[in-house]
């Protein structure tokens, strides 16, 4: 099993966010649909005013930022930062406000001197590898609120285990052990324990049932295979035609209880945790 390096494995994920970071914004993000049905809920949970001086910590293409955009006035001050290039460049073309900064940034190494009455983190905090650090750092910038948004566990997530599952089945160490995923702080109880070690107080947990339509099968394993696999689609397919199949059709079973008249819509379990 190879070992966890976690620049090597911030490295693979900016070139990895970079190649998806458009099909990202332009074919979920920003259409709202499935688990970024959230991102209002984001917003209204952080209770923004007009004047708040608002922190988006890996904003990608910007979706929760151009919500925020909607609650400040020129008063108000928004920075979203990131380490995908290609996503901050989506982000700045469509919110071109000279109150609204984007910078390209590691989450673990953020050092401003001014602090923020609102710090947002939408599906970013599941793939710090030391999230520690970032959440010490927000305590220490933040005046206000923070609102956390994640992923639900596997089984409430069927999206990413339908096909995860047989793929770590048929190739166990295809990630390093102890490489961030998806379902991380699936349960909530994980992530309100992590914040509470970092001193934070008055924490919240709201859980949201979305759902999902995914498409044919067809449909779904090709976006699957060139979005939230796209870092290990080439370690899948040179596994051959034979372990590709198998896991395709071990996929296609986890679906067949959430498929109708040919298509699949997933429930989607996320967690929307606010804290001070
Ligand atoms: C699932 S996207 C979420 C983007 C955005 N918050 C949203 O809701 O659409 C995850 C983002 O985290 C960013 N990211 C991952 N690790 C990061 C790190 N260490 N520092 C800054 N950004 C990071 C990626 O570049 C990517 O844009």
């Amino acid at each position: 099993m190879p070992v966890f390096d976690p620049i090597e494995y911030k490295i693979n994920s900016r070139t990895n966010w970079n190649t998806v970071a458009p099909d990202y914004h332009y074919g979920w993000a920003n259409k709202h649909v499935g688990p970024f049905k959230s991102t209002l809920e984001v917003v209204r949970m952080a209770e923004i005013n007009p004047q708040d001086k608002v922190l988006d910590i890996a904003c990608g293409t910007g979706v929760v930022s151009s919500e925020v955009s909607r609650h400040i006035d020129k008063d108000g001050l928004l920075i979203g930062v990131d380490m995908s290039r290609t996503a901050l460049s989506i982000a700045r073309h469509s919110l071109g406000k000279s109150n609204i900064n984007f910078f390209e940034m590691d989450a673990e190494n953020m050092a401003f001197r001014f602090t923020f009455d609102k710090i947002l983190c939408q599906y970013g905090i599941m793939f710090f590898p030391n999230v520690g650090k970032v959440l010490d750092t927000a305590r220490k910038m933040l005046k206000g609120k923070i609102v956390l948004a994640v992923h639900g566990t596997a089984e409430d997530v069927p999206y990413f285990s339908s096909i995860m599952r047989p793929v770590l089945k048929h190739i166990p160490d295809i990630r390093p052990e102890g490489s961030p995923n998806v379902h991380r702080f699936g349960n909530a109880t994980d992530l309100k324990e992590e914040l509470e070690r970092t001193g934070f107080s008055d924490i919240t947990v709201a859980r949201h049932v979305f759902s999902y339509d995914a498409g044919t099968f067809d449909e779904y394993w090709h976006d699957y295979m060139h979005s939230t696999a796209n870092s290990i689609r080439k370690k899948i397919e040179d596994m051959g035609n034979k372990i590709v199949q198998s896991i395709k059709e071990e996929a296609r079973q986890n679906v067949s209880v959430y498929t109708r008249e040919d298509r699949i819509i997933f429930p989607w379990t996320v967690i929307v945790v606010s804290a001070s």
